[in-house]
């Protein structure tokens, strides 16, 4: 299912008015907003306020635009402006600040601008007050041409008024509106959960605040509010909902912030279709409200079995084809050792088909693919052919092969002359991590999909565990608290490879949108659970007793979801990348470049900690 938005209505093409306050003997610093005049106020005397967007001394006339939040208006200066005026308008500069009163006037029809909201219209003045100058920025608001991510986030206040940066906060603050009017139409309650808590395992590491009263202590901020929404649940509050800053100490990709936004909510009485069937109601009010998208319920569904199958990963992306295809059966009698020794040692021989991409894709491209492939997961190398005019398979290694079994491959693979076909051949997993690359890769390289379409759907029943090789031990693959499906509780114990969780995750376009569970309302099921994840009863106790004391006070069955919303403003918004989407981020070091953060401290406050330090030697 694949939707394509209509245009995107900026509400400034209608704009609010705002309503400005009188004041008793002193002009107001503005009675309109940049982005509000039309040809209705011709002849009105007003006064706005703003910064320089863009200024132009052509002489006898000079022009500037005033920018605030709401838009820009075109002033006007010309001789019958007067001299006082002309001279302070002469003097400004990109980004002054200024307040202009003036009567508004149509533009010459060969001066209108049909791309400016206000773009028919110009302001004459008859003063204009400097409010304040401004050094010459080093985020230029008005340039096309910006300057290095770190001079944008330093200068973090220049960056935010660039147009694009605002209309993305705007939209960010519309989503989140759109999400808490339609939560609170269902009767969801927004609950705060403290900032200064314990660990919740969310699977990465934590931020530790030290305490100062209770020395040597530490809190740790939020991974998520999981715990504590589970025991609002158990209090009664049956519809949670929560904006949520969340805080994970772990290795930064594009899509990740080491502090970032949840829609956090959680349910009583429900089951998985319950929760589903409110996103999905969610995701179709957002979609109509901001992109004016109809959406067509319910979202499609997908266990992470068949995505693990057809796409190599849990969170694929469907706004294109391009399916894994086996050929294990095919491969086992090839001829072609390194095929026959992945399919006869229990692995699998996988590939796609990367349509008419045999022309565009010369050798030295296919070396550099497969040293992606190679550097980004254990793969030792990726099998190709080109399929020529004819339909025979082509390539160094297709002389191993015997014509007839290369026939099968490309008929298999749908192959049509012109296609690339490419194959991994071994472990499964490793087959799904190297596929996913090619897949993902080829999507955006041949251009497979439209990047205006949206694609909504649900991964379903997720493994309970994975093994975790380094740690020797079974990792939960959600959280600890979630259920398993009822058949598999049996098989806790005895095939814990095989249970099943009763776990979603929300996709749009290829990206993990949002995830939740089904949650263990049983404390002797909680605590089965814990032992099964290496968590002794003793520790249990330790970390996990208020939630186990709870769980024994009448827990009624219960689950949630939350939702990344710096994620879902970067696909709402077309952005690519998730420190557009926040007003201050972090970069990938974890740093704040404005402020500073992190900073060193004085020593009084880490003696009153009880801290001494011992830098790591590598610092
Ligand atoms: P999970 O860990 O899957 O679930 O997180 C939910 C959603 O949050 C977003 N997300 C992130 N966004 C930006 N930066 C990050 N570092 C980051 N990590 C996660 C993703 C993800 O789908 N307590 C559970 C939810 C539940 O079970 O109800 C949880 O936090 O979009």
């Amino acid at each position: 299912m694949a939707i394509s938005p209509k245009v995107f209505e900026e509400r400034s093409a209608n704009p609010r008015k705002l309503a400005f306050q009188t004041r008793r003997n002193r002009p107001l610093l503005r009675t309109h907003t940049c982005g509000e005049l039309r040809k209705e106020q011709l002849g009105q005397t007003v006064t706005l306020s703003g910064w320089v967007h863009t200024h132009r001394d052509q002489g006898g006339l000079i022009f500037f635009n005033l920018r605030d939040r709401y838009g820009m208006t075109q002033v006007a200066i010309g001789p019958e402006q007067g001299e006082t005026v002309a001279e302070v308008a002469r003097d400004l500069h990109q980004e002054y600040v200024v307040s202009v009163t003036g009567e508004v006037a149509p533009r010459p029809e060969a001066m209108v601008n049909r791309k400016m909201d206000t773009g028919e219209i110009e302001l004459r003045p008859t003063s204009i007050t400097l409010l304040n100058k401004s050094l010459p920025p080093p985020v230029i608001p008005a340039a096309v041409e910006l300057p290095s991510e770190e001079t944008r986030l330093k200068y973090r206040y220049l960056d935010l008024r660039r147009p694009e940066m605002k209309d993305t906060l705007l939209r960010r603050h519309r989503m989140v509106k759109g999400m808490r009017d339609y939560f609170d139409e269902q009767e969801f309650v927004e609950v705060e959960t403290p900032i200064l808590g314990r660990s919740t395992p969310e699977g990465a590491r934590d931020y530790l605040v030290p305490s100062r009263i209770a020395n040597g202590s530490f809190y740790a901020l939020p991974q998520s509010p999981q715990i504590y929404k589970q025991i609002l649940m158990i209090a009664g509050y049956d519809r949670y909902i929560q904006v949520a800053r969340c805080f994970r100490d772990e290795d930064l990709r594009a899509d990740r912030q080491p502090e970032f936004t949840q829609l956090d909510m959680e349910m009583s009485f429900v089951e998985m279709d319950d929760i589903l069937g409110v996103v999905d109601g969610l995701v179709a009010h957002i979609a109509g409200l901001l992109l004016n998208l109809e959406v067509q319920l319910p979202l499609p569904r997908m266990t992470y079995d068949e995505a693990m199958e057809r796409f190599g990963h849990d969170a694929p992306d469907l706004r294109y084809g391009m399916e894994l295809v086996d050929v294990t059966d095919l491969a086992g009698e090839s001829g072609f050792r390194v095929f026959e020794n992945a399919a006869g040692s229990g692995g699998r021989v996988r590939g796609i088909n990367a349509p008419g991409a045999a022309k565009g894709y010369s050798r030295k491209r296919i070396d550099e693919l497969t040293e992606f492939v190679q550097g980004n997961s254990p793969a030792k190398g990726v099998v190709w052919f080109k399929v020529e005019e004819g339909g025979k398979l082509a390539s160094p290694t297709a002389k191993n092969f015997s014509d007839q079994i290369l026939e099968q491959i490309g008929q298999r693979l749908d192959a049509k002359p012109g296609d690339l076909l490419l194959f991994i051949a071994d472990d499964f997993d490793v087959t799904c991590k190297a596929l996913h690359l090619l897949r993902k890769r080829f999507g955006e390289e041949l251009k497979l999909y439209d990047p205006q379409t949206m694609h909504f759907s649900w991964v379903v029943e997720f493994p309970m565990f994975e093994w975790d090789a380094e740690e020797d031990r079974w990792a939960a693959k959600h959280h600890p608290f979630t259920a398993p499906r009822p058949e598999d509780i049996e098989k806790l114990e005895s095939d814990p490879g095989a249970c099943r969780a009763i776990a979603y995750d929300l996709v749009i376009n290829g990206s993990e949108a949002a995830g939740g569970t089904i949650r263990i309302h049983d404390a002797g099921v909680q605590q089965q659970v814990f032992k099964l994840l290496g968590i002794q009863p003793d520790q249990a106790q330790e970390r996990f007793g208020f939630l186990l004391d709870a769980l024994s006070y009448g827990a009624p069955p219960h689950g949630g979801i939350a939702l990344g919303i710096d994620r879902w403003v970067m696909t709402f918004a077309g952005r690519d990348s998730i420190r557009d989407c926040i007003a201050f981020p972090k970069t990938q070091k974890a740093t704040d470049l404005m402020t500073g953060a992190p900073g060193e401290v004085d020593d009084r406050q880490l003696s009153e900690l009880g801290i001494e330090l011992h830098k790591r030697p590598d610092e």
